[in-house]
C-alpha cells in the first residue's frame, strides 16, 4: 500500500538561501520550482446544475443584439477552478447555441470535436460539404478539424447544446478556430 502524500510548498524557505541565485537564471517567463513536490493542488470543480429558464432569456437578448453573428447566439460555462482551460471541467467545454429563424451561423472549423443536441427546434448542419438534418432530440456529432455551420429552417428558435473536448486541447496549448473564407 502507498500513501498519498500532502503536497507541500516550501518554496520560501528553500529559497532564501538561493534566492540571488535564482532571480539570474529568472524571466518573466522562466520559474524556477526549487523543491520538486510543491504543485499547488487544483481547486476541485463542483457539482452543479445550469437552469435553462435562465439562459434562455440571455440568449434570445444576446440573439435579438447580434453582435457577434446576425441572429446568432452562444453562452458557454466554465468553472473559475479549470483556469485557462475555461471549460465545466479541466477537459469539457459545454454551452448552448441559439440560432433565429431563417438564420445561420458562419461556417468555420476548430480542432476540437463537438457533440451536440438539439434542445429544440429543427435545421440542419453542413458537416465537410454534407448537410445532416436534425430535430428536438437528435444528436449529432462534429468531428476535430470538420468545417460546419447549423441552419434554422422553422420558424421558431433553435437551441442546440453542445460539449467538446476544447479544455483539454487549451490546457495542451494546441487549441486552434479557422473562420472559412
Ligand atoms: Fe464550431
Amino acid at each position: 500500500m502507498s500513501k498519498l502524500l500532502v503536497r507541500k510548498d516550501l518554496q520560501d524557505q528553500l529559497r532564501s538561501n538561493v534566492g540571488d541565485m535564482i532571480k539570474q537564471i529568472e524571466s518573466t517567463d522562466l520559474k524556477v520550482v526549487v523543491y520538486m513536490e510543491h504543485t499547488e493542488q487544483s481547486p476541485r470543480v463542483l457539482p452543479k446544475v445550469i437552469k435553462f429558464k435562465q439562459v434562455l432569456p440571455l440568449l434570445a437578448k444576446l440573439a435579438d443584439e447580434g453582435q457577434v453573428e446576425e441572429g446568432v447566439a452562444k453562452v458557454m460555462f466554465y468553472s473559475p477552478s479549470t483556469g485557462r482551460s475555461r471549460g465545466l471541467t479541466p477537459n469539457m467545454m459545454a454551452g448552448f447555441q441559439y440560432i433565429k429563424p431563417g438564420m445561420s451561423t458562419k461556417p468555420h472549423s476548430h480542432n476540437m470535436a463537438s457533440i451536440y443536441i438539439v434542445v429544440k427546434g429543427e435545421g440542419y448542419s453542413v458537416i465537410d460539404g454534407r448537410e445532416f438534418r436534425w430535430e428536438q432530440g437528435d444528436v449529432f456529432v462534429v468531428p476535430a478539424n470538420s468545417e460546419h455551420s447549423h441552419t434554422n429552417t422553422g420558424t421558431e428558435e433553435v437551441i442546440l447544446f453542445d460539449v467538446t473536448d476544447s479544455g483539454l486541447l487549451e490546457n495542451m496549448g494546441i487549441l486552434e478556430f479557422r473562420e472559412s473564407e
